[in-house]
């Protein structure tokens, strides 16, 4: 039995391939472009396991989608492959209407073509599962109730907007097709692997530089928090026992302000790497201009998981919070090497602009 995963090379991803192999015997078949947040260093414990085929290659070459499919016939595909950053997004939108759009088509068209083509009994348990976000609903008051499945999509980012058109793709290709889809729309994600253009690797990075930490508005945006080994564990939940043509929720109980994670950071930080001058590194928090149309509060209800499927997270926000920043400071080696690339030239052009 085999599954093939796009984009397992990125943050999500490898945690899912890592997590996947590490309690199951299948091969897993991972296509990634690796863009800037493609990294092979996160699959290194899988260099010399037979059970990861790992290929270069990119969601929209229909071609070589088509060839890897008839060859390792999986009984399943996973797609994590996307560009994932709203500030790359409204700064370069174009790549993620590319990858996240034109590029999820191309991979349905291909899976559509090779799933038509299987025999029963492997036609019928076949799953297609479409990763997405909870960004695809738009943005929350205070006082408003947590997005459901059923709640309208509205997205607001180029990002949040490129994905709910692959998302409204794969619901067509169900909806038409027969195409076994399952989606999944999870909250912002943290953990081990991730790449520091976001909120929580940034700030461990930028305060360990003796940096700023660039705050964006008032600070008081909300976001709901996921440990991505809890948001792997929902994926495999959902693969196993979801009902195909079916969306589910998945959240972590863990809404707080960036202000809170930010100066839950700098605690954590001044515990575990003390400022020299002993002062806190809160002391380095700059707020900066806003993001151009910031979405003000994400919430999710993950009931429906929960009741029908029976998964709620594991990691509390405040362990999985300094587990994260251990390996952060742990890893130097991987960090060190991020940062070296496209890290520096987007970090200079982001705040540079906004401070
Ligand atoms: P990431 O940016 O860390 O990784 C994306 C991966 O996709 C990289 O390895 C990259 O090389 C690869 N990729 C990009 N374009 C590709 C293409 N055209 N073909 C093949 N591979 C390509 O992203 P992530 O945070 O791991 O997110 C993975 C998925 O989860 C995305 O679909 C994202 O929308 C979704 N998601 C992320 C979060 C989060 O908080 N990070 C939350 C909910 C949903
Ligand atoms: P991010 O990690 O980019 O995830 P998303 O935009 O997908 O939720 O950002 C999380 C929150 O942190 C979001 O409200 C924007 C804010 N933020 C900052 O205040 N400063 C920063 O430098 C970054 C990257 C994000």
């Amino acid at each position: 039995m085999t599954l093939l995963v796009t984009g397992g090379a990125g943050f999500i991803g490898s945690h899912f391939v890592l997590d996947w192999l590490a309690c199951h015997h299948e091969t897993v078949v991972n296509v990634d472009a690796l863009s800037y947040a493609g990294n092979r260093m996160n699959l290194a414990a899988l260099a010399d396991d037979p059970r990861h085929v790992f290929v270069h290659g990119r969601i929209g070459d229909g071609a070589l989608l088509e060839r890897l499919l008839e060859e390792h016939k999986p009984r399943a595909v996973l797609n994590f492959a996307a560009e994932s950053h709203v500030d790359r997004s409204i700064a370069g939108p174009a790549v993620f209407v590319d990858t996240n759009v034109a590029g999820t088509f191309t991979l349905l068209e291909a899976v559509r073509g090779y799933w038509q083509g299987l025999a029963e009994p492997e036609k019928t348990a076949f799953r297609y599962l479409q990763v997405s976000t909870d960004e695809v609903y738009g943005s929350l008051g205070p006082l408003e109730a947590a997005f459901t499945e059923t709640t309208p999509f509205a997205p607001n980012s180029p990002y949040a907007a490129s994905k709910a058109a692959g998302d409204h793709l794969a619901r067509a290709w169900h909806h038409s097709y027969g195409l076994p889809v399952l989606t999944t729309h999870c909250s912002n994600n943290y953990g081990p692997f991730q790449f520091p253009e976001k909120l929580i690797p940034l700030m461990i990075e930028r305060a360990l530089e003796g940096a700023p930490l660039p705050v964006y508005g008032d600070g008081l945006q909300v976001r709901d928090w996921l440990y991505v080994g809890d948001h792997c564990a929902a994926l495999r939940r959902v693969l196993a026992e979801g009902k195909p043509g079916d969306t589910y929720n998945i959240g972590g109980n863990a809404e707080r302000t960036n202000l809170e994670v930010v100066n839950r950071l700098c605690a954590i930080l001044d515990e575990a790497r003390p400022r020299a001058d002993g002062r806190s590194y809160s002391a380095q928090v700059a707020f900066v201009a806003d993001r151009p149309g910031h979405d003000r509060r994400y919430a999710i209800n993950a009931t429906k998981l929960a009741a029908e499927l029976g998964w709620v997270p594991d990691e509390r926000f405040d362990s999985g919070l300094k587990r994260t920043v251990a390996w952060y400071l742990s890893h130097r080696a991987w960090v060190d090497a991020v940062k070296s690339g496209s890290y520096r030239d987007w970090v200079a052009r982001q705040y540079e602009a906004r401070a």
